[in-house]
């Protein structure tokens, strides 16, 4: 267990692609600091100059699926050895735009990786470091579709198919049922008002 300097918690935003989670992680980090906390923003793959290089590779070039995975828990190593732990321990709230809940969405539900081969890693690379918090933002892929198709240059991921994102979303929504006192899905299908009085409530009660 690391020591959290003021109470500072680790928050996760997490959702298949056109979720439109960066909205309201923006939202949610200028809240946080409305009250008087720091806040660092940060995002996986990537959140050190290492992870920016690996998310590079990650999101343009073709790969084994173990490749891609033990590449998106190395960025996670150093993110965490670099970033995560140190801003915790000095009393600055984190929040990070994707963590080990998408490896296991992503490289597990939507790519087959066996389930026990993630946790292997996850213990490997966090021990017993998980998130405070974990907004799961989940949208139907329809409506993800629609919001992908706008942005013009997809990467390896959002090229997927249908099925793929359907995988994808069961995963997080197993997660979800897995670990329900840390992970709070949002149906993120509403208007923008309406997702933020959910978000609101949640950030009173933490
Ligand atoms: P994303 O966070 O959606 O960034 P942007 O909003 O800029 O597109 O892109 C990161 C992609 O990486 C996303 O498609 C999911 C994928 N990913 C994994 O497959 N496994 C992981 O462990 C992480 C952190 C991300």
């Amino acid at each position: 267990m690391i020591l959290k300097k003021n109470n500072a918690k680790f928050i996760t935003l997490e959702g298949i692609d056109g979720a439109g989670k960066s909205t309201h992680l923006n939202w949610l980090a200028e809240r946080l600091r409305s009250q008087g906390k720091n806040v660092l923003v940060t995002r996986e793959p990537g959140g050190t100059p290492l992870g920016e290089a690996l998310r590079e590779l990650l999101l343009h070039q073709a790969m084994n699926l173990e490749t891609e995975a033990l590449l998106m828990f190395a960025a996670r190593r150093e993110h965490l050895d670099k970033v995560i732990i140190p801003a915790l321990r000095e009393g600055t709230w984190v929040i990070s735009d994707r963590f080990t809940d998408a490896s296991f969405a992503y490289q597990g539900g939507g790519r087959g990786l066996d389930e026990s081969k993630l946790k292997i890693l996850e213990q490997w690379v966090q021990q017993d470091l998980q998130p405070d918090l974990t907004l799961l933002f989940d949208v139907t892929l329809e409506v993800s579709r629609q919001r992908l198709s706008a942005n013009a240059s997809l990467d390896r991921f959002e090229q997927e198919k249908q099925d793929f994102f359907q995988r994808v979303r069961e995963a997080y929504l197993k997660r979800a049922a897995q670990f329900p006192e840390r992970i709070r899905v949002i149906d993120s299908g509403r208007t923008l008002n309406e997702i933020q009085v959910d978000l609101e409530d949640i950030v009173s009660s933490i």
